[in-house]
Order: structure tokens, then C-alpha cells, then sequence
């Protein structure tokens, strides 16, 4: 195993660089782990403490990995209930990350990738162009309808490929005839800027000269790039919690597996423009993935890879040696997951998050808690004991955007949520499990189930209140952001009693609660 551990540099970004956990978290997890037991969601609460800051001043901007940023700390599941472009996009407009899941082939999560990318266009890299000054008017609506290109302006290129003029809506409107040629018809007093040019530049300058589009031209005149004002104009007025890259573009991760044909699908979704590629394993400790995550981070240097799934400090000191960007931690918390039960295999998810955390402290790698994450509260405790993100699978799924149709049950709207390795979806999928030879001869070993969730409206409206009693939780013991939370985090033992008492008790039924259900929300 000595091949891992060549040494890479620790690249410190970020703030999880300088992530701290409390002396008080260090005492806590070393009682239970050296009396040989791990933890997990019911078995702790956080205790309250002196307090000056009111839930509306809680910050909660993160890292999903060492350069992508989040402005809440939630990330969707790599999962085919789940994570699509729908939810990726409302996910990145409210803050978040999707990772779009792999139980489709290369090609069409690339087309979900770009779906993504292009729905809030800050930047077009690749504008469509005409190249054909003589084409007429009429002719070039018909390409436009054709092509179905929803758009009006065209930036127009000469014989030699260089930027001639520009084709908008007016230039349309106004031709005199059909049959004009673009070279007529076009707008030639252009306002052009050098390729590179800032969002904020580009802005200012569209303003002040009145402009829709703005080309992008290099010293010798070619097409670099175009900004949209509309778009622009989207992104600067809109919702500042917005995920976007540098080009004002929705940031979106995607799932892989191990070997050499996860080594091609990554450079096809980074093709595509994903931002963070991440491992999409049961295992992320084997030689398998270790060898794939180096080989991808010779090829994709500028590309952040998250991988996982771990449960141990070890392991991700092997990870992180080989170069991760992220690491995501649970084995067997999701709440589609029966890999502990079939295989005897896993840990308890906050003694995982919490051991993977302070193996990490001052690597700079972010860590996602991913699974088992019932309620609001759940999200509070994984971010205490050291995570910077947390991964949603079950409580993002029968959202209106999660994939899937509606089905009535018992009277009830439900949507289906199964696990990545369920016998459903391992027969699409086979190699997260090391299933490959089994389904070829039509058996599975499965390790997820496969089931409904109801039906939970808009996206914004659940984040809404994870978003809220999370805020409400950190206020409770004075952090101000994710980063003081570790470090302010006092953690308490809960025993079955006060398991009990945390819930509502005592009265007949429980009804009408936005953010609680006795099954989850
Ligand atoms: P939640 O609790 O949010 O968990 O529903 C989602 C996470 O569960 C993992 N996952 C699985 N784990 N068998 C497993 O052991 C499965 O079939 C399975 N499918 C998903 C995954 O990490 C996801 O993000």
C-alpha cells in the first residue's frame, strides 16, 4: 500500500484548512471510541451555551472541496431518485451542490452536467455563431428553428473566422425583406471587449452603452466569448446565495465509479463542465479507487475530485495523500442502506465523521457527512463534529424536482426513493457494489432497498426549514459560522430516555408540522 503514500502537497485554500475541533469534542469521542463504541445521530445532542447572536446572523458559506465553495452546507445525493438536472439547478440557485448520479450512461449525465451549466448563463464560451454573411434573413431563421437555438442574438464571423457584426433581435425585426443577406442586416457598430474580461467589467460596461451581448474578441479578432445581459443581469440582482462558478454559472459535481472507465467518464463530465467529480463508492478505501484518484488527479490537476465512501481515520489519511479534494464519510447511515446488516460492515455515522474530521485537521480537505440525516438537527450534529457539508439523499427525494412520478398509496402522494444498491438499481448500475459478474448472470447481492417517500413540495420551501433549525441550532450555542461551531461544539451522550423526550410525547397524534414527522420529515 506504500505506492499511496507519496506525499502531495497540502494545498490550504480554504478555511477547513484552519478547522478546529473543540478540546471538549476531542474529550468526548476519545471516552466513547477508547471504550470501543461509536455513535451516531440519536446518541448525541449539543449542548446550549451563552449566546449574543440570533439565528439570522449565523453565516453558513463552506466548502463542499478545497475550491468549491457553498453558501449553505448542503449537498444532494449521487442517487437516481434524487440528484438530476431539475434538482441540481434549484439546489445551486439556493446555495447548494448536486451531484448528478451515474445510473445513466456517460453521454447523458454529460447532457445532464451541461443542462446544468447552461441555465444561468453568465458567460457563453462557445457562442452559437453565423457563419455565413450571405445567408439571407429567412434563411437563417429557418437554421435558428432547426437548431432550436431559443435565442436572438448571433454573433456573425467572417471568411476567416473573425467577428464581423452581430445578428440581435432587432437586426431580425427590422430587415427589410426576407431575402436580405446578414451582411446587410447585421449590426457592425459593435462594443467589444478582450477575452478574460470580468463579470463585473462586462456589467458595467453593457450599462453604459446600452448593450444586450457583449463579444469577446482576442489582439487579432476572434471570437473569445460572449455575455448576455439578461443573464448578467440575473446573476448581479438575484439571489446572492446563488452557487456559481466564475462565469456566473451554476456549479454542479458528478458521480463515478473505480477503474478505467470512471477515468473515462470523468473527463467526459469535466468536458461537459462539472465542477467537482466525486466518488461514488461503497468502499473508497480499495486499491481500485486510490489508483483511479491518482490517475485522475495527474490528468485533471485543476479539477477538485471528493472521494469516498469512508468510516476511517486511516483511510482517509491514504486519501488524502493520493490527493483528494474532498472526502465523504458513511458506511451504511443512509436510510435506504442494509450494508451493515447484509455484510456486518460499518460504523456509526458521528464517531465516522467525527474520526475522519480531526484526521484531516489542517490538510485543507473538507469532509461531507453523507447519509442517515433524518431531521434539521441531525444536520447541526454532523457539522459540530466536524464536517463541512452534509449529504442529503432521503430527505431531498419526493421533492418536486427529485426525479420520479408521483404514485398514490393509502390515499398519500408518494414518490419512489431506492438505494444506489438496491436490486432495482444495481441492475443499471452494477459496479458500485462489485456486483458486474453476479448481474451478468441475473443475481444481485443487494445492499439498499427500495421504497416511496411522500411527496414534500418545492425544494426551496423543505431547505427552507433545514436551513432554519439548523441556524437555530448553532444561535443556540453561540456560532456564528460552521467554523466556530467546531469549535464551540459541547457534545452530550443521550441515553434511550432522553432519545425519548426529544420527540413529542404525550399527546394523542402529531400533526401539521412542517419539519417533523416521527419517520423523518
Ligand atoms: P440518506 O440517509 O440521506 O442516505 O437516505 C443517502 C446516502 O446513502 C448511501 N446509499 C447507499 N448505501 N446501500 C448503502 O449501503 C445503498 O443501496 C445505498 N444507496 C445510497 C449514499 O451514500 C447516499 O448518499
Amino acid at each position: 500500500m506504500s505506492r499511496y503514500l507519496t506525499h502531495v502537497p497540502c494545498i490550504t485554500h480554504n478555511k477547513a484548512a484552519h478547522m478546529a475541533l473543540s478540546f471538549h469534542t476531542r474529550e468526548f469521542f476519545k471516552t466513547s471510541s477508547g471504550a470501543g463504541f461509536g455513535l451516531t445521530f440519536d446518541d448525541v445532542r449539543l449542548r446550549t451555551q451563552y449566546s449574543d447572536i440570533a439565528p439570522s446572523d449565523v453565516s453558513l458559506s463552506t466548502w463542499f472541496s478545497r475550491r468549491i465553495r457553498l453558501n449553505i452546507p448542503i449537498v444532494s445525493a449521487a442517487m437516481d431518485t434524487v440528484t438530476e438536472h431539475k434538482l441540481a439547478i434549484e439546489l445551486a440557485l439556493l446555495g447548494g451542490i448536486g451531484v448528478i448520479h451515474r445510473n445513466m450512461p456517460p453521454e447523458e449525465q454529460g447532457k445532464e452536467v451541461e443542462r446544468v451549466k447552461f441555465s444561468l448563463n453568465g458567460f457563453i464560451e462557445e457562442p452559437k455563431c453565423i457563419k455565413n454573411m450571405d445567408w439571407t434573413v429567412e434563411q437563417t431563421l429557418k437554421w435558428r428553428e432547426d437548431k432550436r437555438h431559443k435565442f436572438h442574438s448571433f454573433p456573425v464571423l467572417n471568411a476567416e473566422g473573425k467577428l464581423a457584426g452581430l445578428m440581435t433581435r432587432n437586426d431580425f425585426d427590422f430587415s427589410v425583406t426576407a431575402d436580405t443577406r446578414i451582411r446587410d442586416a447585421m449590426s457592425v457598430n459593435l462594443v467589444t471587449m478582450p477575452a478574460g474580461t470580468s463579470i463585473n467589467d462586462a456589467y458595467g460596461t453593457m450599462i453604459q452603452h446600452k448593450r444586450k451581448v457583449l463579444p469577446l474578441v482576442d489582439g487579432e479578432g476572434y471570437l473569445k466569448g460572449l455575455f448576455v445581459f439578461s443573464d448578467l443581469k440575473r446573476i448581479k440582482e438575484g439571489n446572492s446565495l446563488h452557487n456559481v462558478d466564475a462565469n456566473g454559472k451554476l456549479r454542479v459535481a458528478a458521480a463515478i465509479g473505480a477503474g478505467p472507465s470512471a477515468v473515462a467518464r470523468a473527463s467526459l463530465l469535466i468536458g461537459k463542465g462539472a465542477d467537482a467529480i466525486v466518488f461514488d463508492t461503497a468502499h473508497g478505501d480499495t486499491a481500485t479507487v486510490l489508483e483511479t484518484l491518482q490517475e485522475l488527479k495527474r490528468l485533471f490537476p485543476d479539477t477538485d475530485i471528493v472521494v469516498g465512501n469512508i468510516s476511517e481515520a486511516e483511510s482517509a489519511k491514504r486519501l488524502a495523500r493520493a490527493g483528494a479534494d474532498g472526502i465523504k464519510v458513511g458506511q451504511g447511515a443512509g436510510s435506504i442502506c442494509t450494508t451493515r446488516i447484509v455484510t456486518g460492515v460499518g460504523r456509526p455515522q458521528v464517531t465516522a465523521v467525527y474520526e475522519v474530521a480531526r484526521m484531516l485537521e489542517g490538510w485543507g480537505i473538507p469532509v461531507c457527512a453523507d447519509g442517515g440525516i433524518r431531521y434539521s438537527g441531525d444536520i447541526t450534529v454532523a457539522l459540530a463534529a466536524g464536517a463541512s457539508s452534509v449529504m442529503l439523499g432521503n430527505l431531498l427525494a419526493g421533492t418536486d424536482e427529485s426525479p420520479g412520478d408521483i404514485v398514490v398509496i393509502n390515499g398519500m402522494r408518494m414518490k419512489k426513493y431506492r438505494g444506489m444498491g438496491s436490486v432495482g438499481a444495481i441492475m443499471g448500475n452494477p459496479d458500485r457494489y462489485g456486483h458486474s459478474v453476479k448481474v451478468e448472470k441475473g443475481k444481485v447481492v443487494a445492499e439498499g432497498v427500495e421504497g416511496h417517500v411522500p411527496c414534500k413540495g418545492k425544494l426551496e420551501e423543505v431547505l427552507f426549514q433545514y436551513i432554519g433549525g439548523l441556524k437555530s441550532g448553532m444561535a443556540a450555542f453561540g456560532a456564528r459560522t460552521i467554523a466556530e461551531a467546531q469549535e464551540r461544539a459541547r457534545f452530550e451522550r443521550m441515553t434511550n430516555a432522553g432519545v425519548i423526550e426529544s420527540h413529542p410525547h404525550d399527546i394523542f397524534s402529531v400533526s401539521g408540522a412542517p419539519n417533523y414527522s416521527r419517520f423523518g420529515t
